[in-house]
């Protein structure tokens, strides 16, 4: 691991301690933003993972000709230093490698096996691969080493025979996806399913590595936003609740965001409409969810970090980082800020 390496232990620790206490710099949402090696991040429809005080942003590197997974770190979340390329897709087995894309790769840590588990959407021309891609790795900038590709719920709910996602035969299609890890320990795969017209919720099983088995509906998952059309999940936990941000489904092109709430984690989540507010607010500032971050140290301090695509030049890209404002009745808004640091959480 680079971060820490020209620094010794007796820095680190107290700078560690005060993370939480002393923003070291300023959001700036949708402008460009640069590594501590000035160039600008690569890690689209990405998400984050706190390992011992540190933040491990994964994302999609779209710099190269097939994307990679980028792997930076942070301990004040603005200055980011690129650790690595967390998976490359050369590391795919030989008959994915060459037709295959990655998207949305998100990292969550198993204390069980001392495992870091990476999974992303796997895909190829067309969108109608539509799998998940499991990887794991010994540490938190990998390498990753692939695992296998998979339709975590291979139930046929009347699936259509010509079906050009081949759910008849391989399950619903596994697209916009993220994970999410309670408190207990158990974690889950969101992910939007059925051609993106609902979305599944599915508990992993103890190594993270793919679905709990045998999957039974309405206790290890759930079909839920049915027939909404959403993607690009975000979800959290907030005092005994859940919520889980989503977009609607229009590509690269940002739409309205929706908040639903569940009391757990298969829910029933009930849609509270967009969070949004403010100018931009129908479009989610010109951006799409990813991931919604807990800052560590900071109760109720949640950042809403989505993606504001260029689809001409995806690479790019900006990103659009928002502090989440709960209100006494529960809901959360998302007003606009041209520029703020985290003692927003402060002034709550
Ligand atoms: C979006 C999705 C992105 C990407 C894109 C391709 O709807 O959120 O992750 O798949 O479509 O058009």
């Amino acid at each position: 691991m680079r971060l820490f390496a020209n620094r010794s232990l007796g820095f680190v620790l107290p700078l560690l301690g005060a993370l939480a206490a002393a923003p070291a710099g300023t959001f700036r949402p949708g402008q460009p933003w640069l590594d501590t090696a000035g160039a600008p991040i690569q890690a689209h429809g990405g998400g984050i993972l706190v390992q011992s005080n540190i933040y491990y942003w994964y994302g999609e590197d779209r710099t190269t000709r097939r994307t990679s997974v980028s792997c930076y770190a942070s301990t004040n979340l603005c200055d980011w230093t690129r650790e690595a390329v967390a998976f490359d897709p050369a590391h795919l087995p030989g008959d994915l490698r060459d037709r295959s894309f990655i998207e949305r790769p998100k990292v969550i840590f198993n204390p069980r096996t001392q495992k870091y588990v990476m999974w992303f959407h796997l895909e190829q021309r067309g969108y109608h691969f539509a799998r998940a891609g499991v990887a794991v790795g010994d540490g938190p900038a990998g390498p990753f080493t692939f695992l296998h590709a998979l339709r975590p719920i291979p139930a046929d709910f009347g699936f259509k025979e010509d079906d050009v996602d081949q759910q008849k035969q391989f399950g619903g299609t596994f697209r916009d996806m993220n994970l999410f890890v309670d408190e207990d320990g158990r974690a889950y795969v969101f992910y939007a399913s059925e051609g993106n017209w609902t979305m599944y919720v599915v508990r992993l099983n103890a190594e993270f590595t793919g679905p709990e088995t045998p999957a039974v509906r309405g206790q290890t998952w759930e079909r839920i936003l049915v027939r909404r059309m959403r993607e690009a999940p975000a979800p959290f936990k907030y005092q005994g609740r859940y919520y889980l941000i989503t977009s609607g489904c229009t590509g690269w092109t940002p739409n309205a965001a929706d908040c639903a709430v569940a009391d757990r984690p298969l829910g029933p989540w009930e849609s509270r409409g967009n969070p949004c507010v403010g100018p931009g607010a129908e479009t989610t500032f010109g951006a799409q969810s990813t991931f919604v971050l807990p800052v560590v140290g900071v109760p109720g301090g949640f950042i809403f970090m989505a993606d504001r695509w260029n689809p001409q030049q995806l690479r790019e890209s900006r990103y659009v980082w928002l502090p989440v404002v709960f209100k006494p009745d529960g809901s959360v808004t998302i007003p606009w800020r041209e520029e703020w640091d985290l003692s927003a959480f402060d002034k709550r």
